[in-house]
């Protein structure tokens, strides 16, 4: 019996360097299995009985409270100062703005420790923050409150300019505005951090937050999406819990140490960075903004082993001068979405040996996928398990009608299994895949909805993204239909800077898209315009206007002035097919011109097309 004891331990210890040999990816797949399992055991009996991320920050906080939470320029905070100042930030606003249980708050803000400790301390008082985009102004700005409802509005200083400018349409909507310094001269807004610094940092009662639950809302997360004003993404806690187990599921552990400079007011920052960062109880290094000159140099001052990225960021650190230290750091981990094939095999020759997670989602979509075994060009990797309780496919697309292809029966198409074939994506809107959509939006929010899918009554959410999955079940991202396009890692609404230009006294008509520049992602913005009668172009006037009014990435870089832009029925067609025919001044007829950085609008000429081309321009 010894003997046949021997055989099958020999078998069994074999066995997986078979299976290993037949499938590479059996151990990330058994990695991601179990864990999956464990996720999804919290998850239920968190069900039973409820704990927010807030509650798993103070769990953090009693069991190591002396650890490094936060790392800011030259400051640290340790868990226990992270807790004990939002406890101020909480005792001030509950005194001073009277919060409680519910009401929502809007936090304008860049990327700072008052960004987090506002967001605990809101937290703490079962309040929702309404996480506004710090690039956003004017109307765009004012649209935020109504759709979340808030009643507050805390800014950083650096931004009182921008409240100033909308500030008799905020008071007309009875919103109360803080600002972030202090003392305050101008009426109607009033100073918070002298309130702050006077308040004391007991622990607040869990009792204030008696009724929140996993189905209420945690944060509201704009997205510009396909049409027109931001949306809010009702972010709940259990998306909350889900997004922030994203760090678990590409392995990060509990010596970790997160390096994080994404917008913090957007999801990949704040919910599977540092929600992330707290679920797994680790140091995050906080930055303002991305640096490409400092970005190694604080990886490695800080023993940073996990990195984020949009596409773009990758890029930006392939294309900074060669230096013989750049595989001289301790990262080994980086998650993202949109790296280029070409900069992904680029970054590993570079910088060496990091596992780069690439990953499909959005903010408001109730499927996503995350590519865990460095597949390079994959966003992801189907896996029986997550199929089968989140259930997605992809459907045939008609490009041209801009519709999903239906049978004679009326239902929806699937393209065939492992075959590459592009679709669009959808998933099923069930108990455990919901989707809630956007705040105070219905009409938005029915427009991400499609029903009688593979059945009559069937619901689906509508990804509004064409990807395709290859016969070893890798997922591949491919285009994204509608009205946006992406510029620096956002998401630009040409329906919003259409809007923007109108307001232009001798612009007519304005058609925006976005265009292909070569050696980067996404598209630029350009637009058509069409002039009113007897008016002469006057660029420096168009500057003045999207200068004020569009953060950088969304300003049309070009501008092609037409006789007539058409706007009905072939108006999307149109779009196309501009888009295809670009900003070379030798094929276009019309008046082109080129926004030129601090400058303004000047004609497009052949150098500048050549510049951009070799990339000596900088867009
Ligand atoms: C919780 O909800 C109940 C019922 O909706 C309400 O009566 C109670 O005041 C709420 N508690 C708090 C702390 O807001
Ligand atoms: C980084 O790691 C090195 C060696 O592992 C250690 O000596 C150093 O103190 C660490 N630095 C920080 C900031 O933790």
């Amino acid at each position: 019996s010894t003997m046949i004891a021997y055989i099958l331990f020999t078998v069994l210890a074999i066995l997986p360097l078979f299976i290993y040999l037949r499938n590479p990816y059996v151990l990330g797949d058994l990695r991601y299995t179990v864990t999956v399992i464990r996720i999804g055991i919290r998850m239920s009996k968190m069900k039973k009985n409820f704990s927010s991320l807030l509650d798993c920050f103070l769990d953090r906080v009693e069991k190591h409270p002396e650890k490094t939470f936060l790392i800011f320029e030259e400051s640290s905070y340790t868990y226990s100062q992270a807790d004990r100042e939002s406890n101020k930030v909480a005792r001030a606003l509950s005194m001073h703005a009277q919060l409680k249980e519910g009401d929502t708050v809007a936090v304008f803000l860049g990327n700072e420790p008052h960004f987090v400790w506002l967001w605990l301390g809101l937290a703490k008082l079962g309040c929702v923050a309404a996480l506004l985009n710090s690039n956003i102004r004017s109307k765009s700005l004012v649209h935020c409150f109504s759709c979340c409802e808030a009643k507050v509005l805390i800014a950083g200083v650096d931004l009182q300019g921008a409240v100033e400018e909308v500030l008799p349409a905020l008071r007309e909507q009875g919103i109360r505005v803080f600002i972030l310094s202090d003392r305050s001269d101008v009426e109607g807004i009033e100073s918070l951090s002298d309130k702050i610094e006077w308040t004391c940092d007991e622990p607040l009662s869990p009792e204030l937050r008696a009724n929140v639950s996993l189905k209420t809302p945690a944060v509201y997360i704009y997205t510009s999406g396909t049409t027109g004003l931001p949306k809010a993404a009702v972010v709940n806690h259990e998306r909350v819990w889900m997004s922030a187990f994203l760090l678990t599921i590409i392995g990060v552990h509990s010596s970790d140490v997160l390096y994080l400079y994404l917008p913090l007011y957007h999801s990949s920052g704040f919910l599977m960075g540092l929600c992330g960062a707290i679920e797994r109880g680790i140091t995050v290094v906080l930055r303002q903004k991305f640096s490409a000159s400092n970005f190694w140099n604080d990886c490695r001052k800080h023993n940073v082993t996990v990195i984020q990225y949009i596409g773009e960021i990758m890029r930006y650190l392939c294309n900074t001068p060669k230096k013989d230290n750049e595989k001289d750091h301790k990262v080994r981990l980086a998650l993202g979405n949109g790296i280029r094939p070409d900069t992904w095999v680029d970054f590993l020759q570079r910088f060496g040996n990091v596992r780069i997670c690439e990953c499909y989602g959005a903010t408001e979509s109730n499927i996503g996928f995350i590519n865990d075994v460095g597949k390079v060009g994959a966003v992801g990797r189907e896996h029986l398990l997550y199929k089968m309780s989140c259930p997605y496919a992809l459907i045939r697309y008609d490009t041209e009608k801009e519709e999903p292809v239906r049978n004679s029966r009326g239902f929806c198409i699937e393209v065939p299994k492992g075959k590459g074939e592009t679709g669009l994506l959808v998933g099923k809107i069930g108990q455990r895949t919901p989707f809630y959509g956007y705040a105070k939006n219905k009409q938005q929010t029915e427009k991400k909805k499609l029903r009688d899918v593979f059945v009559q009554g069937d619901l689906y959410f509508n990804s509004g993204d064409l990807l395709r999955i290859d016969e070893e079940g890798f997922v591949y991202f491919q285009d994204r239909i509608g009205d946006t396009f992406r510029w620096k890692g956002e998401n630009v609404a040409t329906t919003e800077v259409t809007d923007h230009l109108l307001t232009v006294d001798f612009i007519e008509e304005a058609n925006v898209y976005g265009v292909k520049v070569p050696g980067h992602e996404g598209r630029i913005g350009m637009a058509a315009l069409k002039l009113k009668e007897n008016t002469d172009f006057d660029g420096a006037a168009v500057y003045e206007h999207v200068k004020n009014f569009l953060p950088s990435y969304a300003r049309p870089h070009f501008l092609r002035i037409q006789d007539a832009v058409a706007v009905t029925g072939t108006y999307k067609q149109l779009k196309a097919k501009l888009a295809e025919e670009g900003f070379d001044p030798t094929v276009i007829q019309d008046p082109l011109f080129f926004l030129e950085n601090g400058k303004g609008y000047v004609p497009m000429t052949q150098e500048i097309l050549a510049a951009i081309t070799e990339g000596t321009l900088k867009l």
